[in-house]
């Protein structure tokens, strides 16, 4: 399978819960991965991020690289990074399948985008909540997925903004039904259905899946709370 056909996967199974791997436990990497796979999760949502773009560090390829070598989900990469240009091929060679980089995070954007789209890896443009989609309008023709922030991008465990449901709803309106969309920061038990209601179908979520006992019971719950809205 093509790295862009996971793409096209993941939104036949869509209302997909997706964790994000910035609270997970990096000492048992393996053993995070393997209970995710467990509580069937369609793919996993890395977090990159530059201490410039955004204030707090992360990680970057070799991490990157290392969930490549412990699983065949595919991987949802989030750059939060200035200049992502200069590496996006890096994080394609690293195993990648869709790679996202924020609107705000370039002067070029679809100079940044072109290149995303020329390797085989799903194309994604992500948006803050304070950004209008209007930023992202002139570059719809180049992606295949709209990240759509409800939190500000920095930090796991933020509060759920529900400026997100607009902007949802605005983006498919404006970009059709071919463009997948997804949401990122505070996605809960609580704010999830909304979130579907409102179009998304890609859902990240981190606290409210490693803050948990048990990862099975809270992507079933997830996702079956997901369902309730469609
Ligand atoms: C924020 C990240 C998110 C976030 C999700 O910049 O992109 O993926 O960590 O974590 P929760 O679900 O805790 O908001
Ligand atoms: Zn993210």
């Amino acid at each position: 399978m093509s790295r862009r056909e996971h793409l096209l996967a993941l939104r036949r199974s869509a209302p997909v819960v997706l964790p994000s791997m910035l609270l997970c436990d990096f000492g048992n990497l393996a053993q995070e991965v393997s209970r995710l796979e467990e509580a069937e999760v369609r793919g996993l949502h890395l977090d990159v991020m530059d201490g410039q773009f955004v204030p707090n560090f992360t990680y970057g390829m070799t991490i990157v690289e290392t969930f490549r070598r412990l699983t065949s989900l595919p991987l949802d990469v989030h750059l939060m990074i200035d200049r992502p240009e200069q590496y996006i091929q890096h994080f394609f060679d690293a195993g990648a399948d869709v790679i996202t980089i924020h609107a705000e995070s370039t002067d070029d954007l679809r100079g940044a985008l072109t290149m995303i789209a020329k390797l085989d890896v799903g194309v994604g443009v992500a948006v803050n909540p304070d950004t209008p989609i209007e930023s992202i309008r002139n570059c719809i023709d180049l992606v295949d997925l709209v990240l759509i922030m409800s939190v500000q991008a920095g930090f796991g465990g933020q509060a759920f903004n529900p400026v997100a449901l607009d902007k949802l709803r605005q983006v498919r309106q404006f970009a059709g039904d071919d463009v997948l969309l997804e949401v990122d920061g505070g996605v809960n038990l609580d704010t999830i259905a909304p979130c579907t209601e409102a179009g998304a179908e890609l859902l990240v979520v981190g606290s409210a899946i490693f803050r948990s006992e048990s990862y099975v019971r809270a992507v079933a719950d997830l996702h079956g709370q997901a369902l309730t809205a469609i």
